[in-house]
């Protein structure tokens, strides 16, 4: 297989919008945004795509839903193949739970070698959601982290369950996506219950919806305080949650701010935290 490859086909850009406003979206990508003659995308990321570089009459916009990645990938691939210009976008990094891999998966598993062997296929990075939402706070992704998506769609939860007691047990930072949905209200608090039997109650917790975007909401809890179901009902598929380390603080910094934190050093005597 050949990704990157030129030949007589058009051209495929999977790109990453960041979080939202056209500031953090990088310049590369509003470039290609100008240059592409198609858009294909999850129809909510499309609008911030037109919120950033807006259509021009001669750009198409093609939207679909999003649990149609696999069949969003075909089309936009289809789409290159014909001479078009093409970019598929996502909302923050195109290779965190996003198009990326959805695209490269296709050309994976494609029987026809020639179906797509004409297309020029890259991917240009975006600002994911747990670094805007770190950033809000100051610096909690500081030392090692681990990020989870909380969706069973594409894997079983048991996996998910597994993976957060793994990653938790060993004290590292999480970020969560996906993490509670109107179908599957349950898992949050389930998660929650996991990575607390790893966690002091006073560790710090990042709740962080819509970053990026005009309805910003950021708070600092503590994983105690999130047992409370109604604190966890606030959690949506808006938001992403960041759950400190052993290590991760809350601190009044000299300039009279309060930050959030994982130092760089990590002490040798927290060898096991369990
Ligand atoms: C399918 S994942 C896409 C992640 C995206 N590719 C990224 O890098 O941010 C969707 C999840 O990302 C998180 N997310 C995306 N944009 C967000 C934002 N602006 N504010 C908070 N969370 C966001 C939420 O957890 C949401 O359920």
């Amino acid at each position: 297989m050949s990704i990157g490859t030129r030949g007589r086909g058009g051209r495929l850009a999977v790109v990453g919008l960041g979080p939202g406003g056209r500031s953090t979206c990088s310049p590369e990508v509003r470039e290609l945004l100008r240059q592409a003659t198609d858009r294909v995308g999850y129809a909510t990321y499309l609008d911030l795509a037109e919120a950033i570089e807006p259509l021009t009459r001669t750009q198409a916009a093609h939207a679909s839903d999003n649990r149609e990645e696999a069949e969003r990938a075909r089309v936009a691939l289809d789409l290159a193949a014909e001479g078009r210009d093409v970019v598929v976008v996502s909302s923050g990094d195109p290779g965190v739970f996003a198009m990326a891999a959805a695209v490269i998966e296709q050309l994976d598993v494609e029987a026809s070698p020639t179906r797509w062997s004409s297309v020029t296929v890259t991917v240009h990075p975006g600002i994911s959601a747990a670094q805007t939402a770190a950033a809000r706070v100051g610096a909690p992704l500081g030392h090692d982290f681990a990020v989870i998506s909380l969706s069973d769609n594409l894997k079983p939860w048991s996996v998910i369950e597994r993976r957060l007691d793994a990653t938790a047990g060993a004290d590292l930072v999480l970020g969560l996506y996906n993490p509670r949905s109107r179908h599957r209200p349950e898992q949050f608090g389930r998660a929650v219950e996991v990575i607390a039997r790893h966690r002091a109650d006073a560790t710090p917790v990042v709740l962080a919806r819509d970053v990026g975007r005009p309805d910003e909401h950021v708070r600092v809890v503590t994983i105690g305080e999130l047992a409370d179901r109604d604190l966890q009902a606030t959690v949506d598929m808006r938001t992403v949650v960041l759950v400190g380390s052993s290590q991760t603080r809350v601190v009044a910094g000299a300039d009279g701010r309060t930050w959030t934190y994982t130092p760089r050093s990590y002490p040798s005597e927290v060898a096991d935290p369990d």
